[in-house]
């Protein structure tokens, strides 16, 4: 088989990446290791920026996000027993969506389906040949059979613990790496979500997050150590805890009801420089991780996309290079500055083992600061809405 762009993993990013390629006529073929229904199966956040909502639409891919998800204008800060709107749209102009990366991966899959392009699911052992050369390959095997890809270019966009960025000479890459000693236990329930807006909460206890699916389905979170295992959360020592964690007037008004979905995910940033290697580039987590306080895994996911795609294109259409040269500069430009406002965000609302009495003072004035100055809250509204691309 040959193709123009073979793209390993049929996560957002790969699968944003496949629809972009396909808008400007680039062929391309996606290698996925598991089946739909299991890559579909994974709990992720679930906010989008306006730029992420705006590439799902340029590959026809938006009408139901427009038409189910919420769209917020604020956020609120709770710290010393009280709430603190941060309005968003006023100093930026944006605003975010509140729509599960579930729903954005299925409706790209309809999407690709929609388009007859080729997924190969289930493709075990894939691997990246050559792509220190002008002759790509990947190799990968299906059914029991083994298969060679040739293609111009791979797009590794197999997330974390993909094979792609495994795959590069570790002399030919540095990564740069913060990892947090918490977690965060989260929760879905059938339950109205307390707030209309996301509430991040700074306490002694540890962080919490009130956020939601849909005016029916609420997403949960508290801060817990990285050592706990989720039977150790049964349903009623969770909700007590988030409760100790919220203002008074939020514990009051929290519905609550049984976890239809519970798990503790560990938090870190983690950056792979470049995310070019030869003919093999690097989108998605494959690349880049961010804690999960700013939101930003999946936009950033998309923001890669949108500009290899923008590569390929001028590679194709216009003869140049240019782009694909400058792909892993422009996009670590961005990614970087997510990087630092998930870690100023983590670092702004979460209890650290050597915070100490003079660190939570430097929090609360932190937060002091970002709720009465209107040009630190502009800071924080530009960044959570999406820097530009
Ligand atoms: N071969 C083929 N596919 C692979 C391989 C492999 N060796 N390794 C991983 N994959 C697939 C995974 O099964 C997954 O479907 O690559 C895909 C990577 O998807 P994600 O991990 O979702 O990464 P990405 O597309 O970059 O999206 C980033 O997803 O995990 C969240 O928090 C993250 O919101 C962020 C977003
Ligand atoms: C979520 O809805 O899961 C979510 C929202 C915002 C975050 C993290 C998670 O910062």
């Amino acid at each position: 088989m040959r193709t123009k762009i073979a793209i390993i993993g049929a996560g957002p990013a790969g699968l944003l990446l496949g629809q972009l390629l396909h808008t400007c006529g680039i062929d391309n073929v996606i290698l996925e290791r598991h089946t739909p229904d299991y890559v579909l199966g994974r709990i992720r956040a679930g906010l989008l920026e306006g730029g992420t909502v705006a590439l799902l639409d340029e590959v026809g891919a938006g009408e139901r996000a427009h038409r189910e998800g919420l769209v917020h204008e604020g956020i609120e800060l709770a710290f010393g027993g009280e709430r603190h709107r941060i309005d968003l749209h006023r100093p930026s102009g944006k605003t975010v969506m509140i729509y599960g990366q579930t729903e954005v991966t299925l409706d790209l899959m309809n999407a690709r389906r929609a388009a007859g392009l080729t997924s190969i699911y289930e493709a075990e052992h894939v691997k990246p040949i050559d792509f220190d050369t002008d002759h790509p390959r990947v190799s990968y095997v299906k059914d029991g059979i083994t298969h060679e890809m040739t293609c111009d270019f791979i797009a590794g966009c197999d997330g974390f613990h993909g094979v792609s960025r495994a795959s590069v000479e570790p002399t030919a890459i540095a990564t740069y790496e913060r990892i947090y000693p918490f977690g965060w236990l989260g929760i879905l329930s059938e339950t109205p979500p307390v707030s209309h807006e996301l509430i991040y909460s700074n306490h002694a206890r540890g962080f919490a997050l009130c956020t939601m699916r849909s005016t029916k389905r609420s997403r949960y979170y508290v801060q817990c150590p990285l050592e706990d295992h989720v039977d150790q959360w049964p349903d009623d020592r969770f909700w007590d805890e988030l409760k100790r964690r919220l203002d008074q007037k939020a514990a009051d008004e929290l519905i609550i009801g049984p976890s239809i979905e519970k798990s503790i995910a560990p938090l870190r940033s983690f950056v792979a420089e470049p995310m070019r290697f030869g003919r093999m580039f690097l989108a998605g987590d494959a690349a880049h991780i961010v804690p999960p306080t700013g939101a930003k895994g999946l936009n950033l996911a998309a923001s890669d996309a949108h500009y290899l795609a923008q590569a390929f294109r001028e590679y194709y259409d216009e003869k140049s290079t240019a782009g694909i040269d400058a792909y892993s500069a422009k996009a670590l430009s961005r990614v970087w500055k997510a990087v630092r406002f998930s870690w100023w965000m983590t670092s702004m609302l979460h209890q650290f083992p050597d915070t100490g009495t003079f660190g939570a003072r430097i929090q609360l004035a932190e937060l002091d600061y970002v709720v009465n100055s209107a040009a630190a809250a502009a800071s924080l509204a530009e960044n959570y809405v999406g820097l530009p691309y």
